[in-house]
């Protein structure tokens, strides 16, 4: 059975029961890829036109939002999966997206070498072999189409993935337009709260919101997988603010979420305290200080030792030798309850940051503004 085959069966048709099964055909897949992309790149086109036309079609074949493969790996393998093997189909299904990713096929329709002989003559287009090209001026400078660049918060927010996926957490994400019961209620925020109003939130209707955070999927992702559960959560979210350099009316979070068996504090600071090594460096230390969340108990807020100046104090840290980095908790009893997960059995944590604040630490940027105003100046530095 070839690969356009095997995705269009459904891994119980396909005999598939196992971790082990599962990694074998991903395995598989990634190996097409690669094979298929270097097929392209020994091969080359006969003309720039022709070039683009094979690159396009390899990266529909695979990464088509409609039939491409992934797609199909997504619609036969990853949805219809049952709950012991959905971990297991959604983390190499992560990792299937990030190795092809990596290929970057959207290069290759710009950049697949051009010899007009090692193109197989079905390859070639039809009048070439009648019509005979002009003698090439090969002093004329040559035609270059400038090549776009990640969006420097898209690229913040896959550094952050890559560390938690390779943790063993998933990703899941989540409606930008709630409802108000998965926004607030199932949070344990009741109306009338006055804590609601720390979320600035825009109303659709009196039960629909734009979301202002990514902690509704919290409940969303409860009642869909049960627990254990590991995912984070990443996605645009919506505050009524006014804005400046600092803050944007839409802006992105990740989320973060362990439910699992005896979760204690102290893995929430474990793994906070290892991430935050693994994205500012080895040195960095971090500081955890109470807070109020209403869905975690307790909640805490989380800083980073300056990795600038070592919490010295300098421009980055505003002079204060730290850098907050996001809200955190327990999960409460009552979010578990209603995300129909019994907390006398099972306990976790969660954490919410901000990506474009990570972007904006990170790259020294003064202006949260810059990241949405498309000047191409400013995003080519990202490249
Ligand atoms: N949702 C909170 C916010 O947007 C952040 C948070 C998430 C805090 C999860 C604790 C746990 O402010």
């Amino acid at each position: 059975m070839n690969i356009e085959e095997k995705v269009r069966k459904t891994l119980a048709e396909l005999g598939v029961n196992g971790a082990q099964g599962v990694e074998s055909l991903f395995a598989e897949l990634q190996k097409s890829a690669e094979a298929e992309r270097a097929q392209l790149i020994a091969r080359g086109a006969p003309n720039q036109a022709q070039a683009e036309k094979l690159g396009k079609a390899l990266r529909d074949r695979w990464l088509a939002r409609n039939g491409g493969l992934l797609s199909q790996v997504d619609e036969y393998w990853l949805k219809p999966a049952g709950k012991d093997l959905k971990p297991a189909v959604g983390r190499q299904f992560n990792e299937l997206r990030r190795f092809t990713g990596e290929l970057e096929f959207d290069r290759l329709i710009q950049a697949l070498p051009l010899h007009k002989e090692a193109c197989p003559p079905t390859e070639l287009p039809l009048a070439s072999a009648a019509v005979r090209p002009a003698p090439r001026d090969l002093t004329l400078p040559g035609l270059r189409r400038p090549l776009g660049s990640i969006h420097p918060v898209t690229r913040m927010q896959r550094e952050i993935e890559d560390i938690f996926l390779r943790l063993g957490f998933w990703i899941e994400s989540g409606p930008e337009i709630e409802s108000i019961y998965y926004h607030f209620d199932a949070l344990n925020i009741p109306e009338s709260h006055p804590s609601r109003d720390d979320w600035d939130t825009f109303y659709v209707d009196s039960k629909t919101v734009l979301r202002a955070h990514t902690s509704p999927v919290q409940i969303r992702a409860m009642e869909k997988y049960g627990a254990p559960l590991y995912i984070i959560i990443p996605g645009k979210c919506y505050r009524h603010d006014n804005p400046d350099s600092t803050h944007s009316p839409m802006f992105h979070q990740i989320e973060g979420l362990a439910i699992d068996k005896d979760i204690t504090f102290a893995d929430l600071k474990g793994t906070l305290d290892f991430f935050a090594k693994m994205l500012f460096g080895e040195k960095v230390r971090t500081r955890f200080q109470p807070s109020f969340f209403p869905f975690t108990e307790p909640s805490g807020e989380v800083a980073v030792s300056c990795f600038v100046c070592d919490g010295q104090g300098c421009r980055v840290c505003k002079q204060s030798g730290w850098i907050e980095l996001m809200g955190c908790g327990m999960v409460h009893p009552q979010v578990l309850r209603n995300g129909g997960i019994d907390p006398d059995k099972y306990c976790g944590w969660a954490f919410g940051l901000g990506v474009d604040r990570f972007a904006m630490v990170k790259h020294d940027i003064n202006d949260i503004q810059l990241f949405f105003q498309g000047d191409v100046r400013f995003l080519e530095q990202f490249g």
